[in-house]
């Protein structure tokens, strides 16, 4: 299928058919399509300055502003921003920065991390090494060393790493709720008891908020719903909607003061286009209509619909399990219902979805969606999965 063209929570195909976008794109676009305003922005910075590295002494307006505007929003106070372009180099950048705050602090032999099962973390090599989907590391040959997956909603098996392995870990990596893994939210009181263990093991909390930063979850981050300060938090998506790439780390007080300790130390990792001013500009403009449009109220919005509708169809013996909250949802189908399929159908039924794996459909429309959107979104997939009962 070829997309051509979008407006607000709709995409239209190359033969004029009209979608509702059921998924964000891949999770991303916030503010829904079409924005006029983030293109003005946008062309008005690459007219000026397109681009310049932030290497060395250097750096642009729309970069300084940017990182501004997110230290702000951060859910940890005092930190500052890592620039770079997606989700997977965020995540691979806030590794190596847990890794390099055990060197700094003198404990080189503290190099696991720990990530939970179901987890999604990126493609490059420390992402796919983190993340507890197999099926996404097979065939790549050797992982990434020092990463141990535990189990994703027993914290027993969280609390059995840190008592067999507590001065070895570096860092714990996890999603709020976890996305591309089949949307599980976490157990009441998980987060909170795994930011402890982190505390009290002097390991690093890294917060993925690749998909739930900016909204998805009715506050700008999940950490802040979900009431932890991480001390590093991964972000991309949603920080520009997709207007153009983006991506970045936080980084807290803990792992700044190492880092900042000595004037003369050289953070030698970066990208190219890390701080490129035509991303942060529609990362700045994108920032600025959540604001104004007050768009985290409308994540609940979105959560007060679907989270009814999908639970329905789980009563009434059509789908196995409801999952997800505010503006992230799941349906899990059972074995007789593939995913890919009910996809197919409701594509007909002019809603796009993304099945997860064989029977899970997810939903995360942009936050902009309106509730006659919303409604066709819960048709289609109704229909999809009575015409297969
Ligand atoms: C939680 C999470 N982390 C990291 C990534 C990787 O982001 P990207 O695809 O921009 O590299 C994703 C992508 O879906 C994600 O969902």
């Amino acid at each position: 299928m070829t997309i051509v063209a979008g407006e607000g929570a709709a995409v239209f195909d190359d033969s004029g058919h009209r979608y509702v976008d059921a998924l964000a794109s891949l999770w991303f676009c916030q503010v829904g399509h079409g924005r006029a305003e983030i293109a003005d922005a946008v062309r008005a910075q690459l007219e000026t300055l397109e681009a310049f590295h932030t290497f060395d002494m250097f750096t642009n307006e729309p970069a300084e502003r940017f990182c501004e505007r997110i230290a702000e929003l951060a859910p940890m106070a005092g930190a500052r921003v890592f620039l770079v372009n997606s989700g997977s180099e965020a995540v691979d950048s806030a590794l190596k920065l847990a890794r390099l705050s055990s060197s700094l602090r003198g404990e080189p032999d503290r190099q696991l991390i720990v990530s939970r099962r179901h987890a999604y973390h990126g493609v490059t090599y420390g992402g796919m090494s983190v993340q507890g989907l197999p099926a996404n590391q097979e065939g790549f040959g050797e992982l990434v060393p020092g990463i141990c997956t535990v189990d994703h909603n027993e914290l027993d098996d969280l609390q059995q790493v840190f008592a067999d392995h507590g001065p070895h870990i570096a860092a714990v990596i996890t999603e709020p709720v976890m996305g591309a893994g089949g949307v599980h939210p976490p157990p009441e009181g998980y987060l909170a008891v795994l930011h402890e263990l982190c505390d009290r093991h002097g390991a690093l909390m890294i917060m993925d908020e690749v998909v739930c930063g900016f909204g998805r979850l009715g506050q700008w981050w999940g950490s802040d719903r979900f009431g932890v300060q991480p001390d590093l938090v991964t972000f991309a998506k949603g920080c520009t909607s997709g207007y153009q790439p983006l991506g970045g780390v936080i980084v807290g007080t803990r792992v700044r003061e190492l880092i900042e300790a000595d004037p003369s130390f050289v953070l030698r990792t970066g990208h190219t286009y890390s701080g490129h001013p035509a991303s942060c500009t529609a990362g700045l403009a994108n920032i600025d209509i959540i604001e104004r449009e007050n768009l985290l109220a409308r994540a609940h919005r979105i959560g007060s619909m679907l989270g009814p509708a999908l639970s329905a169809l789980v009563d009434e013996g059509l789908a196995v399990q409801a999952r997800g909250q505010e503006g992230i949802w799941a349906l899990q189908l059972d074995e007789a219902t593939p995913a890919a399929d009910i996809r197919d159908r409701m594509l007909r039924g002019g809603v796009i979805a993304r099945p997860l794996g064989s029977s899970t459909i997810a939903l995360c429309p942009p936050l902009v969606i309106g509730d006659e959107d919303i409604n066709l979104i819960i048709g289609a997939l109704r229909d999809a999965i009575e015409a297969r009962h």
